[in-house]
């Protein structure tokens, strides 16, 4: 077992059911529904917050939510996955998230508000094709340094868990942070700013 208290089975079917629901069950339910509104409504939508209650996500889980058209995940990243992302600095292009890819409270290593949670676009910033969530250490396609991230099959790029990019990858800067807040200790809101930004 290497991530947290989730096996790797149980991971994988996790991964699965999530990419099921988020890249076909949301989107093709959708489409019909939204065509019946009136166009106020219909932009009101597209811009609309997206409520994500991260309680029910299990540790080492990723799940996929439709915000603003686009995918954001919702990374619940154990301990073991968060002491990776620190060993990785000096082997990234942008470390620290230095350039513009995060609302200005957002920084450092984990991108996050809480680091248990990484809530990412998941865009690739090469040609914007959709990365794969690779939360294994040292599977055998990805080589025995890869420590948990996130791949994208277009081009090979690949990022971390905390959605920065490596050096020398067709991406050319770290995944987006969309901006987002918690309303609570288990409801995180993903297009509205904190209170106090
Ligand atoms: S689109 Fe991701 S590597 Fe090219």
């Amino acid at each position: 077992m290497n991530n947290g208290d989730v096996s790797q089975g149980r991971r994988r079917f996790l991964i699965g059911a999530t990419a099921a629901v988020g890249g076909v069950g949301v989107i093709g339910a959708a489409v019909p529904f939204v065509a019946s509104w009136n166009p106020s409504a219909k932009a009101e939508a597209a811009g609309a917050p997206v409520t994500v209650n991260v309680e029910k996500i299990e540790p080492g889980q990723q799940i996929t939510v439709e915000w603003r058209g686009k995918p954001v995940w919702v990374i619940r990243r154990t301990p073991e996955m968060l002491e990776n992302i620190k060993k990785l600095n000096d082997r990234l292009r942008d470390p620290q998230s230095e350039e513009p890819q995060q609302p200005e409270y957002i920084d450092g290593v984990y991108r996050a508000l809480k680091p248990e949670f990484a809530v990412l676009v998941g865009i690739c910033t090469h040609l914007g094709c959709v990365p794969t969530y690779r939360p294994e250490v040292a599977p055998a396609d990805l080589g025995d340094e890869w420590l948990g991230g996130l791949f994208c099959p277009c081009h090979g790029s690949r990022f971390d868990l905390a959605g920065r990019v490596f050096f020398s990858q067709p991406a050319p800067l770290n995944l987006e942070v969309p901006p987002y807040r918690f309303d609570d200790d288990v409801t995180l809101t993903i297009g509205l700013d904190p209170e106090a930004a």
